[in-house]
C-alpha cells in the first residue's frame, strides 16, 4: 500500500491497560504524523510508561488497535514492534557493556552467522553520518559516555528500521549539552520523516514539540498544537492548577558548622575525583553545587555519606571528624542522603514501599517493639508518606519495582528527608519527578533548612540551584573553582566557571 502523508504514521485507539484494579491506560485515542515530534506530557503515574511499553510490546493492552502507516500492528513482543518499525530507546539501557558498539547494534538482527560485518559496519557510519550521530563502531559500550550510549540506542533503531521512535525521559540523564545534541539528532530525524514520541517533564523540552498529549490518572485529557498552548497551559491540563515555582525564604541564619571539608583529596581509577576541597557549611544553609555531570559532584556526597574514602583531608560533622565512621554510623548520627540513581543506590525493587522506606533504619527506636520490628509503625509511618508525597500507589506493601519512575524517587525523598535532621545530601532531588512534585520537593527543602538542617545540593538543573541556594559552589574536575551567595550568582559568572575557565573565581 502507499503511504501519502494523510496517514499517520501511528494510529492509537482506545487504549486500555490495567494492573489489577488500577486503569494505567483509560481509552487512549492519538495520531502522530510522519516527522511529527510528539511529547506525552502527565504528572508522575499518568501512564506514559505504560503507554510506551505497549507499543514496544512490553505490555498487552487489554483492549485498542494500533495502526503504523495505516497497517494494523500485532504488538505481542518488542520482536513484532520492531518488524513493525517501532523503537524505542529505555531509559535503563539495555546494551552490553562488554561487548563493542558494533556488536551490539546487530545482535539480535536476526540475521544468524550469515552476517556481513562490513556490510553492517558502513550502514551504521552511513546512519550516523546521516543523523550527525557520531559513533566509533569499535569502542567499547563500557567505554561510552551515558549520552554516547544513548545515540548508539538510536542508531540501533534506525539500523533495525525504525520509523517511529520512542524516547522514555531520554534528557532525564543527559547533561545539559548532550540534551542540545540529542534535539538536533531529532531534528535529522523529522526530516527524514521518523516520527518520536517524546516523554519528558521538562517544560522547555515540551515546548519544542509539534504536537503535545497530555494524560491524567491514565486517561487523555487532549492533545494540542505545541505553537498554541503556554507551559501555564500545559500545567493546567496536567496537574489541574497552577502551579507557583518561587518560594518565599527567610534570609539565612549565621547557624552553627555543620559540616566542613579541609583539604579533601580523591583518585580512583587513575582520574582525580576531588582535588583540595575546602568549604564549610552552616545548619540552617543550603549550599547548591553547580557543575557540569561528572566533575566530582557524586563523589563529594559519597565522601560525606561514607561510600567513599577520601585518599586525603578530613570532613566534620558537628566537629566530630568522621572518616573512620561507617555508612551506618554517619546515617545515624541524622544523615540523609539522596543518591543520583535511584534504583542502583536507593531502593530495593523486590522490597515493599514500607520495607523501602525503613531501609538502613532497621535499628531506629521507631520502628522497634523490642527485639521486633514494630510492623504496625513501619505501616503507619508508611501511610502517612504515601499520603504527604503524594505517592500513587496502592498502599504500603506495593513493590517500589511496579511504581512509576517519579513516584520511586518520591519514596527515597520520603525517607531521606526525614532520616536528615542535621544534614541532607541530595543529588538531582527533583530528576524525574513531575511539576507539581518539584513544587514540593522546593517547598520541603527550604522547610528543612528552615528547621535548621545544613543541605548540601547537588543538581543538574540549574533552576533547583538558583532557586533554592544560598549559596552556590561551581566544580570542574574535582575542584571547587568558585563560591558565591546566591545574589551574586548569576548564569554569566558561573557559567564559564562550569565550563573550567577559572578567571576571577572568588574565594
Ligand atoms: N507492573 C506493574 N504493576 C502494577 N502497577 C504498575 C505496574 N507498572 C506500572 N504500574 C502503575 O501504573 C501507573 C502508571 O505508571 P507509569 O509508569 O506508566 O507512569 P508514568 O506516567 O510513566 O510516570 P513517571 O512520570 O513517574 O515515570 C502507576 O500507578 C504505576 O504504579
Ligand atoms: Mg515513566
Amino acid at each position: 500500500m502507499t503511504t501519502t502523508s494523510a496517514t499517520p504514521r501511528l494510529a492509537v485507539r482506545h487504549l486500555t491497560k490495567r494492573f489489577g484494579a488500577l486503569i494505567a491506560n483509560d481509552d487512549v485515542s492519538l495520531t502522530i504524523a510522519p516527522g511529527e515530534l510528539h511529547c506525552l506530557l502527565g504528572e508522575n503515574g499518568a501512564g506514559k510508561s505504560t503507554f510506551s511499553a505497549c507499543l514496544y510490546g512490553l505490555l498487552q493492552p487489554e483492549a485498542g488497535e494500533i495502526e503504523i502507516d495505516g497497517v494494523t500492528a500485532e504488538l505481542t513482543s518488542p520482536a513484532k514492534a520492531i518488524a513493525s518499525g517501532i523503537g524505542m530507546v529505555h531509559q535503563h539501557f539495555v546494551l552490553v557493556p562488554s561487548f563493542t558498539v558494533l556488536e551490539n547494534i546487530v545482535v539480535g538482527t536476526g540475521s544468524g552467522l550469515r552476517l556481513d560485518m562490513t556490510a553492517a559496519r558502513g550502514r551504521i557510519l552511513d546512519l550516523s553520518r546521516q543523523f550527525g550521530l557520531e559513533i566509533a563502531p569499535d569502542r567499547l559500550v563500557a567505554d561510552l559516555s551515558v549520552g554516547e550510549k544513548q545515540w548508539v540506542e538510536i542508531v540501533k533503531a534506525l539500523y533495525l528500521g525504525a520509523r517511529l521512535l520512542i524516547l522514555d525521559e531520554p534528557t532525564a540523564v543527559l547533561t545539559p549539552q548532550e540534551s542540545e545534541r540529542l534535539f538536533a539528532i531529532i531534528q535529522q530525524l523529522k526530516a527524514s520523516g521518523i516520527a518520536v514520541i517524546l516523554i519528558s517533564h521538562k517544560m522547555n523540552e515540551v515546548m519544542r514539540s509539534d504536537r503535545v498529549s497530555v494524560l491524567r490518572k491514565g486517561r487523555l485529557v487532549g492533545t494540542v498544537t505545541t505553537k498554541d498552548v503556554t507551559r501555564d497551559d500545559l500545567t493546567m491540563m496536567m496537574v489541574g492548577r497552577p502551579v507557583a515555582q518561587v518560594h518565599a525564604r527567610s534570609k539565612p541564619g549565621a547557624g552553627e558548622t555543620a559540616l566542613s571539608f579541609t583539604g579533601v583529596s580523591l583518585a580512583k581509577g587513575g582520574r582525580t575525583h576531588l582535588k583540595n576541597v575546602t568549604l564549610d557549611l552552616a545548619a540552617g544553609e543550603i549550599i547548591g553545587i553547580a557543575g557540569v555531570a561528572g566533575n566530582g559532584q557524586d563523589e563529594l556526597l559519597e565522601a560525606v555519606a561514607g561510600l567513599v574514602r577520601p585518599d586525603s583531608g578530613s570532613i566534620h560533622l558537628r566537629g566530630e571528624d568522621i572518616g573512620a565512621l561507617s555508612v551506618h554510623d554517619i546515617a545515624r548520627r541524622g544523615v540523609g542522603y539522596v543518591p543520583s540513581d535511584r534504583f542502583r543506590d536507593g531502593l530495593v525493587s523486590d522490597f515493599s514501599i514500607a520495607e523501602n522506606l525503613i531501609l538502613g533504619q532497621h535499628w531506629d527506636e521507631r520502628w522497634r517493639s523490642g527485639p521486633f520490628l514494630d510492623e504496625t509503625a513501619t505501616r503507619r509511618s508508611a501511610e502517612q508518606a504515601i499520603a504527604s508525597y503524594s505517592v500513587m500507589a496502592s498502599g504500603p506493601d506495593m513493590l517500589c519495582g511496579r511504581l512509576s519512575g517519579g513516584n520511586a524517587q518520591k519514596v527515597i525523598l520520603a525517607r531521606e528527608f526525614a532520616k536528615a535532621r542535621h544534614l541532607l545530601l541530595c543529588n538531582q532531588p527533583t530528576r524525574g519527578v513531575d511539576i507539581g512534585v518539584i513544587e514540593f520537593v522546593h517547598g520541603e527543602l527550604l522547610r528543612k533548612r528552615e528547621e535548621g538542617c545544613a543541605i548540601l545540593l547537588v543538581s543538574e538543573e540549574l533552576e533547583d540551584i538558583f532557586a533554592l541556594s544560598d549559596r552556590i559552589a561551581v566544580m570542574f574536575r574535582g575542584e571547587i573553582l568558585g563560591i558565591f551567595p546566591r545574589h551574586e550568582a548569576d548564569i554569566a559568572r558561573i557559567g564559564p566557571l562550569m565550563a573550567g575557565h577559572a578567571h576571577g573565581a572568588a574565594a
